[in-house]
């Protein structure tokens, strides 16, 4: 059984003595883990600790302003407005991987002349098992894996990395986070991956599809929050799809394949395979096995359509999962009506969406995330 207290006794002594009299900087995305990893150090280092949050355009609606808010007497957050430069650098990339290396690239070099110009040396990062696990099982390329993946960061951008909860899931890191006094907003705060909804607008980044995600992903979070789901959120693609006769027949249902592609997990490996769609079904038993013979072919991804119109160019996907480890998962059986009216708000007030469904896989063979 986890314990919080000993962990924080057992870590303390280790940091005191390795980072000294030194200042140590700490990156903020608005998730629970970095954000716990930076209290943590808080706590033991005080004013030693320059906490930052990088607006980097991808985080969700007023995301630093609420974060901002939630830590007020808890942690002297600064926010950094950098959203521009990320999206201009990003905008017109498609590939999923190149996406998340360039991110990285702008996010770390952007916290390299913040450490410069404060004469910092560290930084701390959230990240958990979980992350490096998934990374070095060649699953994804976890944004925040550096050291494990042998990049050497002191020479790359001057400062060594701290990682004070490498050890600890994600359960451990909430009752971590509880026993630091930090709000139930945030210790009990659904998972926010730190390239945030740079991996949600799936395929060709452009200001508009991200703009749009932003919305979506509001309206989304709100109607599905206090359900208890693991995590929860909206992805954008471009909507043009074509029949495939051959799973059709193979599924008793019409099923449409995307241009689009989106990651999933075969085996222990990551897996690019296709995003498909399937007509309405009011019964999960019976879209599960449908789900089944469709994710025999190269697919990751199947969405049921909830809401279709002619017009428009774009298509949201609804996801939400159960999940104790975010290793596997389940995707939530949220009633049709529910769903249509989420579906019914999201394109209400926006022409360019054209559809909506929901994801209904599981990790594996998807993964929760698209990209
Ligand atoms: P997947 O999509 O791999 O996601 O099933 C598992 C969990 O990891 C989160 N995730 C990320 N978190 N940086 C992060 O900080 C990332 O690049 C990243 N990619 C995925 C995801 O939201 C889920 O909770």
């Amino acid at each position: 059984m986890f314990n919080p207290e000993s962990f924080i006794e057992e870590v303390k002594p280790q940091i005191l003595n390795e980072i000294g009299d030194e200042k140590i900087l700490a990156a903020i995305s608005g998730g629970v883990d970095s954000t716990t990893a930076a209290v943590l150090m808080y706590k033991i280092l005080g004013k030693q600790l320059l906490p930052i949050m990088i607006d980097t355009g991808f985080l969700r609606k007023n995301e630093a302003k609420k974060v901002k808010e939630m830590l007020t007497g808890i942690l002297p957050l600064q926010i950094l407005d950098k959203s521009d430069e990320f999206i201009t650098r990003l905008e017109g990339i498609s590939d999923a991987e190149e996406k998340r290396k360039k991110f990285r690239e702008i996010f770390y070099s952007t916290l390299s002349n913040i450490a410069k110009e404060n004469g910092i040396k560290y930084l701390v990062q959230g990240t958990i098992a979980a992350d490096w696990v998934e990374t070095q099982g060649g699953i994804k390329t976890q944004h925040n894996v550096l050291v494990q993946l042998g990049i050497n960061t002191e020479k790359e951008w001057g400062f060594k990395v701290i990682e004070p909860l490498a050890d600890l899931y994600k359960d451990e890191v909430r009752a971590l986070a509880r026993y630091l006094g930090l709000p139930k907003e945030i210790s009990e705060r659904q998972p926010f991956p730190g390239p945030g909804l740079l991996i949600r607008v799936v395929g060709k980044l452009t200001k508009e599809k991200l703009d749009i995600e932003r919305e979506v992903n509001e309206i989304v979070e709100d109607r599905l929050k206090g359900m208890e789901y693991s995590q929860y959120f909206s992805v954008i693609i471009d909507s043009q799809k074509v029949l495939d006769e051959r799973i059709s027949t193979e599924a008793k249902v019409p099923v449409y394949i995307y241009d689009t592609r989106a990651t999933g997990v075969k085996g222990d490996v990551r897996s690019y395979g296709k995003i498909a769609s399937i007509p309405e079904i009011d019964d999960y038993e019976k879209v599960r096995e449908i789900v089944q013979r469709i994710t025999k072919y190269d697919v990751t991804h199947v969405g049921m359509l909830i809401n279709e119109k002619d017009e428009g160019k774009y298509s949201v996907g609804i996801r939400a999962v159960i999940t104790q480890d975010f290793m596997t998962a389940d995707f939530a059986k949220i009633s049709l009506d529910k769903l249509k009216e989420i579906a019914c708000e999201i394109v209400k007030n926006n022409k360019e969406i054209k559809e909506v469904f929901y994801d209904v896989t599981s990790k594996p063979p998807a993964t929760i995330e698209y990209e």
